[in-house]
């Protein structure tokens, strides 16, 4: 798999590429967050519980230069590292994250329900998250989840987090499917690179990334054509794609011009990213 060592800090990340909050060149902006072709889902998904500190552990031990993680808050307003709004499926808990106090979730096993020689993995809080991608010199894509009406919330959360750790922290790019998560973090953080995530792209797509100042568009992988990529490219945003576990679709969509592609098992389609990705990401 082809390396790119994660560059420490966040400043240079936007610092150029965006002139009023719009990309000039989707490849300048993917060379400036210094993007990797293959950033690990959830941590590596396929290997270790997802979202845990030892999936983190094992995205940097399979040669992962960034992680993408999902954040959502407890009921006391903890920003923490779970994809679901619900505990059952990642962990040995009941109900809701949003209904839970931090400690309650601090309690829980989030790595026995992957495999016996994880247990005792805790749900990490968003901090220990990032001092753990620093040390391990991983990027950190922060994908903001929320349920209905507390996307904005929970972004002044994260960017409280992030603003805490000013100076100390791994390189950011911040994601949401809530339009309102990103608006509100993009005003309190506006020098922080944040991208619009998608399943499948909307008609009104360019207004929507433009009046949120995007860096990057993240979009569902299956409803990716070649046009659309290029489209995307085109009007100056790095396109990175969710979710690829297949080596022929990573290296297809990198053919397309595919910046990156999120997959639970960056070691099947490393070879994809091999002599292609710098050629395809850089050129116009
Ligand atoms: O951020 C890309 C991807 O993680 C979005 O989908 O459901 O896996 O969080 P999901
Ligand atoms: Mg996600």
């Amino acid at each position: 798999m082809s390396l790119i060592p994660a560059k420490a800090g966040i400043h240079n990340a936007s610092a150029g590429a965006l002139k009023n909050g719009i990309p000039a060149h989707a490849g300048a902006v993917a060379e400036l967050l210094n993007l990797p072709p293959i950033i690990g889902h959830r941590g590596v998904a396929a290997h270790a519980p997802e979202n845990t500190l030892a999936g983190f552990r094992a995205a940097r031990a399979l040669g992962c230069a960034w992680v993408e993680f999902d954040v959502r808050l407890t009921a006391d307003g903890a920003p923490v590292v779970c994809h679901d709004d619900q505990l059952e499926r990642t962990t040995n808990g009941r109900g809701r994250i949003s209904t839970l106090p931090l400690s309650a979730i601090r309690g829980l096993d989030a790595g026995s329900w992957f495999s016996a020689s994880f247990a005792g993995e805790r749900i990490p809080t968003l901090d220990e998250t990032l001092t753990l991608c620093r040390e391990l010199g991983l990027g950190a894509n922060i994908e903001i989840k929320a349920e209905h009406g507390r996307g904005p919330k929970t972004a002044v959360a994260v960017a409280a987090a992030l603003s805490r750790r000013a100076g100390h922290l791994p390189p950011i790019l911040v994601s949401s499917f809530l339009a309102g998560a990103v608006a509100e973090f993009g005003r309190l953080a506006p020098s922080l690179p944040r991208g619009m995530l998608w399943r499948k792209i909307p008609r009104d797509w360019r207004k929507i990334a433009a009046g949120l100042g995007c860096a990057t568009i993240h979009v569902g992988q299956d409803s990716l054509t070649e046009a659309t990529v290029g489209l995307i490219r085109d009007a100056g945003y790095p396109v990175l794609a969710y979710t690829v576990n297949d080596a022929a679709r990573a290296r297809q969509l990198f053919e397309w011009g595919a910046a990156s592609v999120f997959s639970d098992a960056p070691d099947i389609i490393g070879a994809a990213a091999e002599g292609l990705t710098g050629a395809r990401r850089g050129a116009r």
